[in-house]
């Protein structure tokens, strides 16, 4: 079989890793140097809807995995339901639940979903916005309710901060059309986690609750990043809690979906904060985590092109989907200056050896005219270790980290600490 992946970061080549298992013929769109070495690049952009369902039907996909939220917001998955292409992604409109916060709000609210209060402003009513934030008080949370990368949200801790914030949605429109609309948060305190769930529109399958570090700096400082490492399982999210998240979030909100007529096979990303009244949802993603699908993935213990079949094919409910025992970590290898301006075209050295010992995945990589393989984006490189429990899965991939060299490479080294913690307690 041929299975096109769509993506080039390290979500992408993770389920590519996860794919190639099956004996699959692999293609991505566009990939990196990672998936180059176990499938096809062909250079056919991530978001290019009409190019990528052309290059499925000719080359008789039989199953597509799109990684990125921009194609499934854009209704990839709903030109490859109406080409008969097999696809796991949600429709457009299922899609929504990440690509409008002002949607998730109101769905969430209209479910009865925990989560932060809320309420959202366009951009003729700024006086109102500004009244708003006004008489809640600060913390408070101001988001561009569109897709903006994962930056559209920026926690306030002062009213200047506020006011900046609101000015550069609604006014500077710093985020284009993404800031149309603002959403106003209550600002949530607790401890955030990841529980991803595949489904294929009638039953689900939650995979290991994960934990993202998403600030560039140790002990969580400094900006918000695509993601700087990734652990699972996450001892936060224990069985109880996990089951609690699956009857008041996961599941109203696939029923909610399904009831409002808006299909969706594939992963339900749930964001959520663990607050003193229990779990609330931060967000939802309508696509796997990134690096969150690093660690996930390495831990299914099924074929990881199964279940994606499973959930194309609408018959999750007769797959028996089980997470391994062990535990997985991720260390994202970024660019100096990241999330800010970074150098690119940076040789990388040592990788052979650090893939003999861990799970090397790329994200921003390429290879120069002399084939050398050279950093190409923010984050370069995510480094997987698995073992039977956190410490020694990060002890893996933190000495497989180490051998791997480029100028300028930045990591955080704390990456599952909390867990660490937690576990001890
Ligand atoms: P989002 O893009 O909505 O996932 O937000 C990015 C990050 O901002 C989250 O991972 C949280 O750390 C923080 N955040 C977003 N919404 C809230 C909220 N209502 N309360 C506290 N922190 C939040
Ligand atoms: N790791 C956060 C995300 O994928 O949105």
């Amino acid at each position: 079989m041929r299975i096109l992946v769509v993506g080039s970061g390290g979500r992408e080549h993770a389920l590519g890793w996860g794919l190639d298992c099956s004996g699959a013929a692999l293609y991505f769109t566009p990939g990196n140097a990672g998936t180059a070495a176990i499938g096809k690049n062909v250079p056919i952009a991530a978001d290019n809807v009409t190019a990528l369902t052309a290059f499925a039907r000719q080359e008789s996909i039989g199953l597509t995995v799109v990684g990125p939220e921009v194609p499934l917001v854009k209704g990839v998955a709903n030109a490859f339901a109406e080409a008969r292409l097999p696809i796991v992604g949600p429709s457009a409109e299922a899609a929504e639940i990440e690509g409008s916060k002002a949607f998730a709000k109101a769905f969430m609210a209209r479910r009865g979903i925990p989560t932060a209060t809320f309420a959202v402003f366009s951009r003729s009513e700024y006086d109102n916005a500004w009244a708003h934030i006004e008489e809640q008080g600060v913390p408070i949370v101001i988001k561009a309710s569109g897709l903006a990368a994962g930056k559209g949200a920026i926690v306030c801790a002062t009213l200047d901060e506020a006011r900046t914030a609101l000015d550069r949605i609604l006014r500077s429109q710093d985020f284009g059309e993404a800031g149309a609309e603002v959403v106003i948060e209550e600002c949530m305190t607790g401890e955030e986690a990841s529980v991803l769930a595949f489904t294929d529109g009638e039953d689900y399958v939650c995979l290991s609750p994960a934990q993202d570090h998403k600030r560039i700096g140790e002990g969580d400082i400094g900006p918000n990043t695509g993601g700087m490492g990734a652990y699972a399982p996450a001892p936060l999210v224990d069985a109880p809690l996990l089951q609690r998240v699956r009857t008041d979030i996961i599941e109203p909100a696939l029923e909610g979906l399904a009831s409002e007529g808006r299909i969706y096979r594939g992963c339900l990303y749930a964001g959520i904060m663990v607050t003193e009244s229990g779990p609330k949802v931060v967000e939802f993603n309508c696509r796997l985590g990134d690096p969150e699908a690093q660690v996930v993935i390495p831990l299914l213990d099924v074929d990881t092109a199964e279940l994606m079949l499973a959930v194309a094919e609408r018959r999750l409910g007769n797959l028996r989907v089980e997470m391994s025992g062990s535990a997985a970590a991720c260390v994202v290898l970024a660019s100096h200056g990241y999330p800010g301006a970074y150098q690119k075209g940076c040789v990388i050295t040592g990788l052979e050896s650090a893939g003999d010992a861990a799970l090397v995945f790329h994200a921003g990589t390429g290879l120069d005219d002399a084939e050398r393989l050279i950093t190409s984006g923010g984050r370069v490189l995510g480094v997987t270790g698995l073992g039977l429990s956190l410490q020694p899965a990060l002890d893996q991939a933190y000495a497989a980290a180490d051998l791997i060299h480029f100028d300028g490479v930045t990591m955080r080294r704390d990456i599952g600490q909390k867990g660490l913690v937690r576990l001890a307690s």
